[in-house]
């Protein structure tokens, strides 16, 4: 009887052993996350590995930066971050240049998209690991990798230098990326405008025509944008949810002037669009 209380005793004590060893292991999931580099095929470009650990990608070279940009964007200060660079990456894998840029996959269903261009002209960094101080509430999304702008750059301010939380990394043809919205807003400046302002600020996780992310709703199924009421309760949920005080840090608002939403939602009224 006493025997089999201690061996009860025992493998309770076991149990909950191996919950905290699991909870450790789970409190970061970085350390033993990999990363995937991708062509526009369905593999690795020529002479990339099938996966990456943090140490393997910082072996293109680790530098420690602080960006104006991002703790801008966070309401931070002084984050820390550990970065490589973008366009070397890009340099060493597609020497010969036959892709113009990044599509980022993440963790979280939001898909980044960044030209190799800018990454070029603003010499894009991929962070690689992130210090926030402790006074600041970091949420759940802000893991590496991420794109970093580095002071000093002039880069636009938009959502899409704020790509976190990224899984895999595909090189691809802008071109073909953009395909299924190629016809929309052809000769029509105004809409084009608001389509440039949606692929810049929103398409990464509200998708259309199947291009980009679905971390938030399927906007033109939430909304009728032919309809003036629907319009009108857009502007509402789009100022209530996406403004400073999202309590997921998701502070969409910061990047969007109003004249800037109703060309977006011209575009999002195109009846192409839904076709
Ligand atoms: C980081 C991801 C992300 C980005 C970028 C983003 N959204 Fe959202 N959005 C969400 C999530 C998540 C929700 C709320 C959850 C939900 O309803 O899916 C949401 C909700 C909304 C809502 C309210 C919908 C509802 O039914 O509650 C509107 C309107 C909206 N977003 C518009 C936009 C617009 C316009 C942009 C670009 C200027 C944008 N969002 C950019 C993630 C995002």
């Amino acid at each position: 009887m006493a025997r089999q209380m201690i061996c009860r005793r025992f493998s309770r004590a076991l149990g909950i052993l191996s919950i905290l060893v699991f909870l450790i292991a789970a409190s970061s999931p970085e350390s033993s996350r990999v990363y995937r580099i991708l062509g526009p095929g369905s593999g690795p470009p020529p002479g990339a590995k099938d996966s990456y650990t943090l140490e393997e990608l910082e072996a293109f070279g680790v530098q420690t930066v602080e960006s104006s940009y991002f703790d801008r964007a966070m309401n931070y200060q002084d984050t820390r971050l550990r970065v490589v660079s973008l366009a070397r990456l890009a340099e060493t894998l597609y020497p010969g240049g036959e892709v113009d840029a990044l599509a980022l996959n993440c963790f979280d269903d939001y898909q980044g998209i960044v030209s190799l261009e800018d990454v070029k002209r603003y010499d894009l960094r991929l962070a690689t690991g992130i210090e926030v101080l402790p006074r600041f509430k970091k949420p759940g999304w802000l893991n590496p990798l991420l794109i970093v702008v580095p002071d000093g750059s002039g880069a636009p301010y938009q959502e899409r230098f704020m790509t976190a939380n990224i899984r895999e990394l595909r090189f691809v043809r802008l071109e073909d990326y953009y395909a299924p919205l190629r016809e929309i807003g052809q000769g029509n400046p105004a809409l084009r405008e608001g389509m440039e302002a949606f692929k810049d600020n929103c398409l990464f996780c509200h998708s259309v025509k199947g291009i980009g992310g679905n971390k938030g709703v399927r906007l033109l199924t939430a909304y009728d944008f032919s309809r003036a009421p629907d319009r009108e309760r857009f502007k509402a949920d789009f100022a209530s949810f996406h403004g400073k005080d999202n309590p997921d840090k998701q502070n969409v608002q910061q990047f969007v002037t109003g004249t800037m939403l109703e060309k977006i939602i011209r575009f999002l009224a195109a009846p192409s669009l839904s076709s």
